[in-house]
């Protein structure tokens, strides 16, 4: 180590030390060091809202303090949004770097830079000499202005980069605060906080709690400007409990526009909304049921929505028989099924789910029988939790009287345990009741944790072999005493706040 690196390493250890034992004092800023009042870009940007620019340059003395947290000022129980209610000045220690070495100097500086929405913590002077950089004053808390300045120029070979440090006397916006910031600043501090949103296109969707309804209309302006590409706010107005798993919802900002484009899957989804079931949470396990499939497989979607699992399958040349009987989610499907340019592979149904399997699905797996095409693995999706399934009994005897030794049938059902210790061995039990048979272990290719709808309460997936004897014979009538009936479920579609 040179003499210089050895005394040029005491003195930082020596700094950082007394910059960790100021920490709990409070900042000053030493005489000398220059303080000027600027307004920040995202103000200067608005013009038509009150700008005031302050020009007076100032002298600090030792004794005046820097406010060490850059947040917006408190406005608890604000009901209608109130932009200017927003703007609040911070003094922000500001270092002046000379002309040259500013990568060094940036890389120096890059953990203290104030990091705001909407202001660029580097400006560059008129004549492009001279770059003022902000700092955060909440990590140069207790530290003077020499000793920070002595700390930067000591890290760097070419400390004269580093000129001097002001402070600068900064307005802040409703712009420069994120959504989170003016939300705390605006709900009272009892109350829950609003924990998420869901964001689908264009439209972000909320289930407020009954204690959030009087806060519902600045909360969905909020949104509204601060999360980019939003057009449209809805709350929910119930859980979801109808045949459709859609849910009445109220618009509480923006347009009354609920028909939105998505991307998914490489694929792009047009649907309304406030008629049809999508829900952003199931991507992973679209994408997990994709992965199993190849070009050639054959799926039959019994609960298809708007298409999340089929048309994406369908691009994977798989071929796809699409059922819902919500003719709302048919008539989107279909849409989606020529949108995405796989008419070839897609084809859609509008039955009950039960009536889907007992023909079309029975038809198809007979045609495909007799014509000999059934080397392919063959897919059942079944997603509607709540209820999906006591619809498993509908495979008894579908292909009565046929061979079906090689064929190769795998069911993927969805469903709801509550409260259970072991939940993948209740959902499994579940299922076993309900088709009415006992699966053997190599039967069951997996029991798949899908997700935590409420709490305590999961969604899981079961994937499972239909047993030959399901297949081609009635279901047993059971004489005997009556296993334990498992309950289906008690839950609605999705019980989480958003
Ligand atoms: C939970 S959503 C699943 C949609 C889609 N498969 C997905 O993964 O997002 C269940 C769908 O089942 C449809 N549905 C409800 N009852 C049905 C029934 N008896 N037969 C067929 N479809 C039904 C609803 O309209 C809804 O689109």
């Amino acid at each position: 180590m040179t003499g210089f690196s050895r005394t040029r390493d005491i003195l930082l250890r020596e700094v950082l030390g007394r910059i960790q034992n100021k920490l709990q004092e409070v900042g000053r800023l030493q005489p000398g060091v220059q303080k000027r009042t600027i307004i920040s870009s995202a103000m200067e940007k608005d013009k038509g809202r009150d700008r005031r620019q302050k020009t007076k340059e100032l002298i600090l003395d030792s004794t005046k303090h820097v406010a060490n947290v850059v947040t917006p000022p408190v406005c608890k129980g604000m009901t209608t949004l109130l932009r200017s209610a927003f703007d609040k000045n911070f003094e922000i220690p500001t270092v002046t770097l000379g002309s040259e070495n500013w990568s060094t100097a940036f890389t120096i500086l890059k953990p203290y830079l104030l990091k705001i929405r909407n202001l660029k913590p580097v400006r560059v002077s008129e004549d492009g000499k001279t770059k003022y950089v902000y700092l955060n004053p909440a990590l140069l808390k207790g530290t003077s202005a020499d000793e920070f300045l002595e700390l930067l120029r000591s890290q760097s070979d070419t400390g004269e980069v580093f000129q001097s440090i002001s402070v600068e006397s900064v307005c802040f916006s409703y712009d420069n605060w994120s959504h989170d910031q003016v939300l705390d600043s605006v709900l009272p501090d009892d109350i829950e906080k609003l924990s998420s949103y869901s964001k689908v296109g264009h439209l972000i969707h909320l289930n407020l709690r009954d204690h959030l309804l009087p806060y519902k209309d600045i909360i969905g302006q909020i949104l509204l400007d601060k999360i980019p590409s939003t057009k449209t706010v809805v709350n929910k107005l119930n859980t979801i409990d109808n045949t459709f798993r859609n849910f009445q919802m109220e618009v509480i900002a923006g347009e009354n526009d609920t028909v939105v484009t998505v991307k998914h899957a490489k694929c792009e989804f047009q649907f309304d909304f406030a008629h049809v079931y999508w829900n952003p949470r199931l991507g992973t396990e679209h994408e997990r049921i994709h992965c199993l499939l190849e070009r050639g497989d054959v799926l039959y979607d019994v609960f298809a929505g708007v298409g999340p699992f089929a048309v994406p399958a369908g691009k994977q040349k798989v071929q796809v028989l699409a059922n819902d009987l919500n003719p709302k989610s048919f008539e989107w499907l279909q849409l989606n099924i020529k949108k995405n340019k796989v008419s070839d592979y897609v084809k859609a149904y509008n039955l009950d789910g039960r009536d889907f399997i007992t023909t079309v699905v029975q038809q198809d797996l007979v045609a495909r029988l007799e014509s000999g095409q059934i080397s392919q693995p063959f897919h059942v999706v079944m997603n509607l939790p709540a209820i999906a399934v006591e619809f498993l009994d509908a495979f008894w005897n579908i292909l009565h009287g046929k061979e079906v030794d090689d064929l190769n049938i795998l069911v993927h059902v969805y469903c709801f345990v509550k409260g259970a210790e072991n939940y993948k061995k209740e959902a499994l039990e579940l299922v076993k009741d309900q088709l009415g048979f006992q699966l053997e272990e190599d039967e069951v290719n997996e029991v798949a944790f899908v997700r935590n709808v409420a709490p305590n309460k999961e969604m899981l997936r079961v994937s499972f072999k239909l047993p030959k004897i399901v297949l081609t014979s009635p279901k047993p009538v059971n004489d005997g005493p009556s296993p334990k009936k498992r309950k289906v479920s008690e839950v609605t579609e999705d019980e989480s706040s958003v």
